[in-house]
């Protein structure tokens, strides 16, 4: 497998996001964003109870605000020539109102030397990290959402006018999923109550958002990334099957089939009822969105089986740990067709719209020894994932672009730094970073005519 293969047009590129990397939670203005706040409130001493795993804290992550230059340096040097990274809200609109100045230079300058070096900036607006103010006001569940999401989209698009690619949200399911239902991501909502008005406002937002950058500049390229997971039945039982099918509506089709117009998926799931009470007026119609690209972001496969005790759904996950030795450090299995069998699932809805991978990889435990990092795991990942994007591209399907998750280790949300994605190794203590194998790798792979198989 070469590059090439790919196509001389296809964007390679890597990814990251600003809570994740960025550190610098207080610095030069910055308000607080829920994700600081999630942070900060650890209490107690029993592990139970720690909300991050080891009670990290993402201010101690890979220091990107100070080393933006090193780590662009580095995505430059394997070839890649796409960068994806997300603006922190609160770094531009501290409280949700008034413009910090320093943000937006701060933004400009990483902008400007992404340009110097010949990289394409793929900006997503809202990766998860909410200015704490405006969470106090409801954050998600409250509808004014779409107003105080639009400012802060305006403000961006003007400022940042060098940018020719965005992303409106990064994976809506999983922060309102973890964020407002089970809530073990920030803001820690849990309960159907929340997760219903907090998805129909994501969803709403992709569509308002989308419009509000295309009125102020149609050429831009604006699409918004999705998760989605190869899910099946572990086995042929009808109430098995018919559990893997729940999980499947909510896990990929409530939150992608009311953008590509198909509205939410109610007659296959009665609870789904419940939405209604929160969709006023014209709302089917901003939801549906002809989206510039849909970004893919996909990384195992999830099996189901029936759950007598789970009185709405009535289905229960059956964890990679039980069925299978092939696991990441997130205990994730690795089953590459699952990335062909999200796209071709994708493909079938045959919205038109073509689709770029925003996120892929795996999370290893890795270590530096005399100053290499042996990732030869990570490696067979991304080669075994990419032959399946590979045949799913030879049989027609649009894939445009595929961006690697991620291009250094990172706060792994409520997992805390243990699990590692990055291209990049960090020591978190002294911010050295080291390339692993895996980056020399894509660099192989993207710089030489030679096949990597
Ligand atoms: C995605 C998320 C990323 C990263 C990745 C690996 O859901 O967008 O921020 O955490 O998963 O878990």
């Amino acid at each position: 497998m070469k590059s090439k293969d790919f196509g001389e047009t296809f964007y390679w590129g890597a990814a990251i996001s600003a809570a994740q990397t960025e550190s610098a939670a207080l610095a030069n203005g910055k308000g607080i964003s829920i994700w600081d706040e999630f942070c900060e409130a650890q209490k107690g001493f029993f592990k139970s109870k720690f909300r991050i795993k080891s009670k990290h804290h993402l201010n101690y992550s890979s220091d990107f605000y100070v080393h933006y230059k090193t780590d662009i340096d580095l995505l430059k040097s394997m070839g890649f020539k796409h960068f994806r990274f997300s603006i922190a809200w609160s770094r531009i609109l501290p409280e949700g109102e008034t413009i910090n100045q320093q943000g937006i230079a701060f933004y400009q300058e990483v902008i400007q030397y992404c340009i110097d070096c010949e990289i394409e900036p793929w900006v997503t607006l809202y990766h998860w990290d909410l200015p704490a103010a405006l969470e106090k006001k409801g954050g998600w569940t409250n509808r004014a959402i779409l107003d105080w999401f639009a400012l802060y989209a305006d403000v961006c698009v003007r400022h940042f006018s060098k940018v020719k690619h965005w992303m409106v949200l990064n994976e809506p399911s999983v922060f309102v999923g973890a964020g407002y239902f089970f809530g073990i991501h920030a803001p820690g909502k849990k309960g159907f109550y929340n997760f219903f008005k907090a998805m129909h406002h994501a969803n709403l937002c992709i569509g308002y958002i989308y419009r509000i950058i295309k009125n102020i500049n149609p050429d831009l390229h604006v699409g918004s990334t999705f998760s989605f997971t190869y899910v099946e039945s572990i086995d042929a039982q009808p109430k098995n099957l018919k559990a893997a099918k729940t999980a499947n509506l909510l896990i990929n089709r409530l939150f992608f089939e009311p953008i590509i117009g198909l509205g939410y998926p109610k007659e296959d799931l009665k609870i789904l009822y419940q939405i209604e009470k929160h969709i006023q007026a014209g709302d089917v119609e901003l939801m549906k969105t002809n989206l510039d690209f849909i970004g893919v972001q996909t990384y195992t496969r999830e099996m189901f089986k029936h759950n007598a005790l789970n009185p709405f759904l009535k289905i229960k996950q059956v964890p990679a740990q039980h069925r299978t030795n092939e696991l990441t450090a997130m205990n994730w299995e690795i089953f590459p067709p699952s990335i062909y069998h999200v796209l071709k699932m994708i493909d079938n809805y045959q919205t038109g719209i073509p689709m770029v991978i925003t996120e892929n990889g795996i999370a290893l435990m890795d270590e530096v020894e005399n100053g290499v990092v042996r990732d030869a795991q990570r490696i067979e990942y991304f080669k075994n994932h990419l032959k399946q994007v590979k045949r799913a591209k030879s049989e027609g399907m649009d894939i445009r672009g595929y961006f690697a998750w991620s291009l250094m280790d990172n706060f792994e949300w409520a997992e805390g730094y243990h699990p590692r994605f990055g291209l990049v190794h960090i020591d978190f203590e002294t911010k050295e970073r080291t390339l692993k194998n895996s980056g020399h790798w894509f660099r192989s792979f993207l710089k030489t005519d030679e096949s990597q198989d």
